[in-house]
């Protein structure tokens, strides 16, 4: 790995500090069309593309029949991309397998939730992981890619498999053999105690005894723990068959290994996986519609990869997905207008991405993703408006090299943890409530917006350097994370915990002593009842303090909690709630814990959150951000970066204080202010230490 003390970190893949710019190129599906595959480096040079991610889908094309192995195209595309200086992240092709394979050992497909195998061809992720013949086989053609290309002068790393996880029920399946290996993997957690188990799940509800091991299995939906364990479990496969999978490659090559998150990232825990990757990757598609739903869009992806470079704070990650024009599965088929993609591009940079890789290269002429915007439209001329707005941003890139290897620093976090939105899927009450997610999502966007640093962190991480620490909707308490809280509080950090936590324990009893179980020390308080109000109906507050907006209400529920050793900064007043606290504050060491008892308008949210991230004296990258605009701060031992974007159709105006700022594309020296245009993104720099 490469390192350089003018950088914050080790570059994400060998060789010289760049920033990526490339995405999936798949030229088994062309290999009838030899001039094609010789123009694509060619234009690949021209669209300022460095790196190609190559064989995600192929592995019929490599074996296209048991044991017999084609090399001779990848060979080619490996030396064309390596003479066009295209470096290659090279695939394990697990995410689509050889119907021949299938054919033969049926055993490697899925069994539905109701028994039923999903036949071959249905589907692209269509793989039983437990499959040994699956195992066998696929570490097999790991093994030998591995071997083959290991020395290659192309190769940059490994993109293990693709979004696994991704399809019609995250991917899980029912087979005997999955069944008796959730058995297996309960018999571990439990001790082979089986009476544990029983207590631990509360079978005694409506006799749910189980009187032996076999009678487990996944569906009964009154037992909320079975679920919620078989999630977990089919979880934890997903994170063995990657670490099988990179244990093969291990063989012959110790390059960076990744595997692409996608999507709403609750489709296993990330956490599990993230243990055994090099680099953290994530796949963004925001639907922008020029409308009003835009910012929710880019806020939205924002969060995502917030919480992706969760899963290792403070260091780079890599864009692997997006689409420079329009995704065919978006509801409206919108074109981005000229500059969206650059906008959209630099964010992800700014929230440390160390490239811009998309969702592909070249568009193949049939199959359900032909009209998925690529960089080529088939075989269509390159002459296009993507194609140069493509170009332009590998260009830019190109000059952008000095944020390679830069840290994102983050002194807030807002919590999510995939365990608490599992429980809240399978828990039979409170379901018109938000859900973890969309709370975590909401919390951290008035520090976006605000211009601060954060990680969205699940409930296993380290809080230890945080000033300040949002824990939304945390409605099952992950073992350990009590005394995490206290002792990021005891260090000085401003902990502020909402009522839709700390519900139930790490199998989904109800926390022992009532809520919030052993949060009632630290925060000082105890809870007695928990009301949801009406859509249409609020609360008034006393807020003396001025905590919330100029006319706070309380809106959605509220929790009525007794102090119990806290002080009560804000209460509500009227009614039935009248008198009960609101926001609660238990000094806890140098720092506090606060307890929101209640839920907030979204303006009340945001009022509350800057004046948390005030007392924690967490910085913005810029203060004073006109609304509407993003920036993003990125740091090396000599300098800071701020990505401005302006998503959005009126300009605006940014100070820059403090002076020594430069454009750190073109090196060309800026005033105290920047005017950004519509969809505009501008990457300054700030000499560090300050002049
Ligand atoms: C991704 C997937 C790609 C491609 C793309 C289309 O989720 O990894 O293979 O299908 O979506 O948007």
């Amino acid at each position: 790995m490469n390192t350089d003390p003018q950088r914050s970190h080790p570059g994400i893949i060998p060789g010289p500090y760049r920033l990526l710019h490339g995405g999936d190129y798949n030229p088994e599906q062309w290999l009838h069309r030899p001039e094609v595959l010789e123009a694509d480096p060619v234009l690949m040079r021209q669209a300022g593309v460095n790196q190609a991610s190559v064989g995600i889908f192929a592995w019929a094309a490599l074996e296209p029949e048991r044991d017999r192995f084609t090399w001779d195209w990848l060979d080619r595309v490996m030396d064309r991309l390596h003479a066009a200086g295209v470096g290659v992240l090279l695939a394990t092709p697990s995410a689509a397998r050889p119907r021949w394979l299938a054919e033969a050992h049926p055993e490697v497909m899925r069994t539905r939730r109701d028994g039923r195998p999903i036949p071959p061809g249905e589907m692209r992720h269509n793989h039983c992981l437990s499959s040994p013949v699956l195992r066998e086989r696929i570490a097999l053609v790991d093994c030998k890619i591995a071997e083959r290309y290991a020395g290659h002068p192309a190769l940059l790393g490994w993109h293990i498999s693709n979004e696994f996880g991704g399809d019609e029920d995250g991917a899980r399946c029912y087979c005997a053999r999955c069944l008796a290996g959730f058995r297996d993997w309960l018999r571990v957690r439990y001790h082979d105690d089986l009476g544990a188990l029983n207590l631990a799940w509360w079978t005694g509800f409506w006799s749910h005894q189980y009187g032996s091991w076999d009678q487990i299995r996944p569906g009964d939906a009154s037992i909320e723990a079975l679920n919620l364990n078989w999630q977990r479990y089919t979880s934890g496969l997903v994170a063995d068959f990657c670490a099988a999978e990179i244990a093969a490659v291990r063989r012959h090559s110790a390059l960076p290994a990744t595997t692409n998150f996608h999507g709403n990232l609750a489709h296993y825990d990330h956490g599990e996986v993230a243990a055994h990757l090099d680099l953290m990757s994530y796949d963004s598609y925001p639907s922008i519609e020029g409308g009003p739903g835009d910012m929710g869009q880019v806020h939205w992806h924002a969060w995502a990869v917030d919480a992706v470079r969760g899963h290792a704070p403070g260091r780079p990650w890599l864009l692997m997905e997006s689409c420079p024009s329009l995704p065919q599965w978006h509801r409206t088929q919108r074109l981005k207008r000229p500059g969206v993609h650059r906008a959209l591009s630099l964010a992800m940079v700014g929230h440390g991405s160390d490239g811009v890789c998309y969702f592909q290269w070249r568009a193949g002429r049939g199959g359900m993703e032909k009209l998925h915007g690529a960089v080529l439209m088939q075989d269509a001329p390159h002459d296009t408006r993507v194609f140069r707005e493509v170009a332009a941003l590998g260009d830019e890139l190109a000059r952008l090299g000095a944020v390679a290897g830069s840290a994102v620093p983050a002194e807030a976090a807002v919590l999510w943890d995939v365990h608490s939105e599992w429980a809240r899927g399978w828990n039979s009450g409170l379901r018109s409530l938000p859900f973890p997610a969309e709370l975590s999502q909401g919390w951290h966007r008035p520090l976006w917006q605000a211009g601060i640093g954060v990680d969205v962190v699940d409930g296993t991480r380290s809080l230890a350097g945080y000033r300040l620490v949002i824990v939304p909707g945390l409605f099952l308490l992950r073992p350990g994370l009590v005394e995490r809280l206290q002792q990021a509080a005891a260090a000085g950090a401003q902990i502020l915990i909402d009522g839709l936590s700390a519900w139930v324990d790490d199998d989904m009893a109800c926390v022992a002593g009532g809520r919030p179980g052993p949060l009632a020390g630290p925060l000082g308080l105890r809870c007695e009842e928990f009301d949801q109000l009406r859509s249409d109906e609020s609360v008034a507050v006393e807020d003396g303090g001025g905590w919330l907006s100029a006319a706070p209400r309380v809106r959605g529920w509220i929790d009525r909690v007794h102090p119990d050793g806290c002080e009560v900064l804000v209460r509500a007043v009227g009614g039935f709630h009248d008198g009960w606290p609101v926001l609660t504050r238990k000094v806890c060491g140098a720092g506090a814990m606060w307890y929101l008892a209640a839920g907030l308008a979204a303006e009340d949210a945001a009022a509350l959150t800057i004046r948390l991230a005030a007392i924690a004296q967490v910085q913005p990258a810029l203060p004073g951000l006109p609304r509407g605009v993003i920036a993003r701060e990125r740091r090396q031992p000599d300098c800071r970066f701020v990505f401005l974007i302006n998503p959005g159709d009126e300009p605006a105006t940014v100070e820059l204080p403090g002076g020594g700022w430069s454009d750190a594309a073109s090196g060309a020296v800026i005033g105290a202010r920047l005017t950004l245009g519509a969809w505009d993104a501008r990457v300054v720099s700030q000499r560090c230490p300050l002049p």
